[in-house]
């Protein structure tokens, strides 16, 4: 891979290309920063070389231009604090203004551009705007892995403007060799562990992942629509109906491949979508009529747990109940402290996707598993063995 590590940045104006698309409260406070943490390495690499760090990113999903809600000048301060060092803010990432806060810049300077997708052009992939970056820069680095899966103009166009100086940061390289070393594993049984509300998202990876794996678990809501597909009662619980059908078929195929794959055998349920609603745990194949499941219930725990604590290389995306609400994260918090456990005994874990990940920082366990990944889509289709546009943009 062509990273970073070998290569001096002195005197040069580098763009970093990151993911800071980070959750902020109502305040535009960060209520998670990990991803801001993660790229340090790179950017302090640039900086300590003596090189113009210029940090660009997307935040959020905005429609229409500008919106204060998404603007990045809300991460200044905390990147500024994490760095220890004052950071310049540009409230444009291309025109004259943002040409002219660069021109400004000294050596080990560090600047932060305007969210990429207050333009169009950056989602459309549009060349014109990706030479505008461009020319900001002599070198170019992706360390944005969690965007790895978008062919957008920062990610991926951009890089036909710097085709001998473009690199991966430390993170996205630190991204890939995990991702390798967890899929190429020999280390046996490897167990995946799939959870989340629906399994429209997780087709992919849950077919990708049986070619891998010999344990696969699953929970979460999408588990109730596997039950019904099984012929269950499942009362009011999630269920994608037009999904049935395709869980049908992943049940039959993870059995041609001689893949175990364990539903929950039991469930807990509330009257309501609440956490202080009317509750019950019943077989998951009878819940009564009324009520729906909200996460899983002490047999599936003990039962999930010792699979997990007899494994040698796990990877786990998705909660395995209502974690959000107190009354229903035992499951996903029994499924971590398992993960966690057989860490310890030298299992590899690997965990990603946004829910697992503030599931298990809530828990206080995220320095106990192998590695945290910062990609959610970018990950899964990693291990769906997809081509990743920011990923192939970089080595062609
Ligand atoms: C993510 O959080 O999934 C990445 O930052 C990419 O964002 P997107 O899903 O809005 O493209
Ligand atoms: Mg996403």
């Amino acid at each position: 891979m062509k990273n970073i590590t070998g290569f001096s940045f002195t005197g040069k104006r580098v763009l970093i290309r990151v993911d800071f698309n980070v959750p902020l409260d109502e305040n535009f406070k960060i209520t998670d920063d990990s991803r801001i943490v993660a790229t340090l390495p790179t950017i302090k690499k640039v900086i300590s070389d003596g090189g113009k760090a210029i940090i660009i990113s997307h935040l959020g999903r905005p429609k229409k231009g500008f919106e204060e809600r998404f603007s990045l000048k809300h991460i200044v301060n905390h990147l500024s604090f994490l760095l220890d060092r004052n950071v310049a803010f540009s409230g444009d990432c291309i025109g004259e203004n943002t040409a002219n806060d660069v021109a400004k810049m000294q050596d080990k300077d560090v600047l932060l551009l305007e969210n990429l997708r207050f333009y169009k052009e950056e989602k459309s992939g549009d060349r014109s705007f990706a030479k505008q970056l461009s020319e900001l820069a002599d070198v170019y680095i992706n360390d944005a892995f969690g965007t790895a899966h978008r062919a957008h103009a920062s990610t991926t166009i951009i890089t036909q403007f710097f085709p001998n100086e473009k690199y991966f940061g430390l993170l996205f390289k630190k991204e890939i060799t995990n991702l390798e070393f967890a899929l190429r594993s020999t280390k046996g049984p490897f167990t995946a562990i799939i959870g989340g509300a629906k399994i429209t998202g997780k087709i992919d990876v849950i077919t990708a992942l049986l070619d891998k794996v010999d344990n696969l678990i699953i929970g979460g809501g999408m588990a109730y629509t596997f039950a019904k597909s099984m012929g269950a009662n499942i009362g009011n619980s999630l269920v994608e109906d037009e999904k049935i059908g395709l869980a049908k078929q992943l049940i039959e195929l993870a059995k041609s491949k001689g893949v175990n794959l364990y539903l929950p055998s039991d469930s807990v349920n509330a009257n309501k979508f609440d956490n202080n609603a009317e509750t019950n745990t019943s077989e998951i194949t009878n819940i009564p009529n009324g009520f729906m499941g909200l996460d899983i219930g002490q047999e599936s725990i003990a039962k999930f747990s010792e699979i997990i604590e007899h494994s040698k290389t796990i990877i786990w995306n998705g909660p395995m109940g209502v974690f959000e609400m107190s009354n229903f994260e035992k499951g996903t918090r029994e499924i971590a402290n398992a993960i966690c456990k057989v860490t310890e005994k030298g299992a590899y874990s690997l965990v990603g996707g946004g829910d697992s990940v503030a599931a298990i920082k809530q828990f206080g366990l995220a320095k106990k598993v192998s590695y945290i990944s910062t990609g959610g889509g970018a990950m899964l289709a990693y291990l769906e063995g997809k081509t990743l546009p920011g990923v192939d943009a970089i080595l062609s």
